[in-house]
Order: C-alpha cells, then structure tokens, then sequence
C-alpha cells in the first residue's frame, strides 16, 4: 500500500511536463488522480494511461485557464470524477512563461500571464476549500526566478512572487484544519516550457556554472518533492517556499 492509498489528488497541468511526473508519482503512492490540462488532450490521454499502465487511478479534465468559464469546467470534470469522494491534495502547477524584458511586455501579455499564474490558481483554491478535506494538502508551483533577477522574465517573475506570498496566509487561515499551504520553487527544469533554450550548449553550460549541484533539474526532481510535501512525512512543512533548483545562483562557485 502506498502512502496516498485512499487520498484524491488534483495536479493542474497535469498534461506535461512537471505536472505529468507529479501525476505520476501521487498515483504511484496510490492516490486517484485527476490530471487536468488546457487544450492538450492527447498529452493528458498519455499521462492517464501511464498512470493506469502502472496499476494507479486517474481520469482527465480540461479546462482552458485564463478563459471564461474555465474553472466550472474543471471543478465539473473533477466532481464528476471523484464522483462524491472529497479533496486531499490540490497541485496548482499550470503555468505559462514570458521571454520579454519590461520594454516589450504588451498589457495584454501581462494581464494573461496574471490570470494564469496568479488569478487562476487563487480561485481554484478557493472553489476547492468546501470540497478539501481535513489535514489536505495544497501546493503551488512557484519558481526559483523569484529569488533572482533575469530581465528577459520580468513579467513571469512578478507573477510568480505574487503565488508564492499566498501560502503563508492560508497556512495560517488553514492549519486548524490540518491543512498544509506550500510553494515549490523549480530551478530549469527540462520540459517544453525551456525547450528553447535547453537543447543550447552555451546556455545549459552557463546554468550550470552558477548551480551548486552542476545540472538542470528533471520533472522527477520537482516530483519527489511533491510527493514528500503531499504525503504523510510533510506534514508539518506548511507556509513555506521549497527552492528545487539544485542550489542555483547561491553566490559564486570557487
Ligand atoms: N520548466 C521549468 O524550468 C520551470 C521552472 C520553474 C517553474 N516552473 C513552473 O512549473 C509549472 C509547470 O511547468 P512545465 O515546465 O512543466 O510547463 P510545460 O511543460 O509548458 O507544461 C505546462 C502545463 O500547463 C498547462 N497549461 C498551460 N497553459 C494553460 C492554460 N492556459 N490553461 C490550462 N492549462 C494550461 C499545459 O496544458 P496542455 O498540455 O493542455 O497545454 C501543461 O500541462 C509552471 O507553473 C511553470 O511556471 C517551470
């Protein structure tokens, strides 16, 4: 039996990438899993079915976040799915990424990359708290980017400083409950989201040369934290910032 036997899990995001390896490794504890994704299905299909292939429980839900009526899709599709049976862990992991510095971010783009980053995973958790159960468990997927400055993200760093200042106050507002609020903040992960950049000699040579452990991270890497934050052992771990970059931008290497 695995650690999440009996628990429900809801990964945002779940399609790809980081968010696929947190659904797979939730259901590998033995969680029912509901893998949402925005608009690819055949992605989401993937995931499920690696999960079923694997012996765990998970179903698919879209919902097209930063568009009108993309959170009644998603709690319809996970209410149907959990079919009476409450929440346990929420992962707010989609996201989206911006590559313009301040000069060329349209208010347009910014507005987007705020319903997405900021405004989507507050009133999910919101629209969740009457279906979460006691001692749940809530986790955003924030960013190292945070912590330092990089022009071309100025846009997507702001929004992801602005998820991670919402779990020390619902940590507080929850822990009654036994309900604990995380972020996680990846370092470079290698998914399609740095895709553009990952497969660059100069650029991958140029992370690792500021990152204490040498490497850009797997979606396992972020995974396992996840699992950790999310199962029994993280239970007292709440209102905090996890840093998953392998030590990146510490201070100078010698
Ligand atoms: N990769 C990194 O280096 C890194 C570092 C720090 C933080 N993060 C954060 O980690 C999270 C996952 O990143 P990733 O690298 O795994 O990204 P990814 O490979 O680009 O996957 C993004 C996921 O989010 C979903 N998504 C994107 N826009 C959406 C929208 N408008 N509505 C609904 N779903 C949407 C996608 O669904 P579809 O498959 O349906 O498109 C997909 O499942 C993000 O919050 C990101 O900011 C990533």
């Amino acid at each position: 039996m695995g650690t999440l036997t009996g628990r429900t899990a809801l990964v945002t995001g779940g399609s790809r990438g980081i968010g696929r390896a947190v659904a797979l490794r939730l259901a590998a504890e033995g969680a029912l899993v509901a893998v949402h994704y925005g608009g690819n299905e055949a992605a989401a299909k993937e995931s499920v079915a690696r999960i079923e292939e694997a012996g765990g429980q998970a179903f698919a839900v879209q919902a097209r976040f930063g568009e009108p009526g993309a959170l009644d899709e998603l709690f319809g599709g996970l209410t149907a799915g959990l079919a009476g049976r409450g929440l346990d862990i929420l992962v707010n992991n989609a996201g989206i990424a911006s590559t313009n510095p301040i000069s060329q971010v349209t208010p347009e783009e910014f507005e987007r990359l705020l319903a997405v980053n900021v405004s989507t995973p507050f009133f999910v958790i919101q629209r969740a708290l009457p279906l979460l159960n006691d001692g749940g468990r809530i986790i955003n997927m924030g960013s190292a980017a945070s912590r330092f400055a990089v022009t071309m993200q100025i846009g997507y760093t702001i929004t992801k400083a602005a998820l991670e200042a919402m779990a020390p106050t619902l940590a507080n507002e929850l822990g009654r409950r036994g309900i604990t609020v995380n972020t996680i903040a990846p370092g470079a992960i290698r998914t399609d989201m740095t895709a553009g950049y990952s497969h660059i000699p100069e650029v991958v040579a140029g992370i690792e040369a500021i990152t204490a452990l040498g490497r850009l991270g797997e979606p396992e890497d972020v995974a396992d934290v996840v699992g950790f934050l999310a199962g029994p052992q993280g239970r007292f771990v709440t209102g905090q910032t996890v840093d998953v970059s392998g030590g990146t931008w510490l201070g100078p290497i010698a």
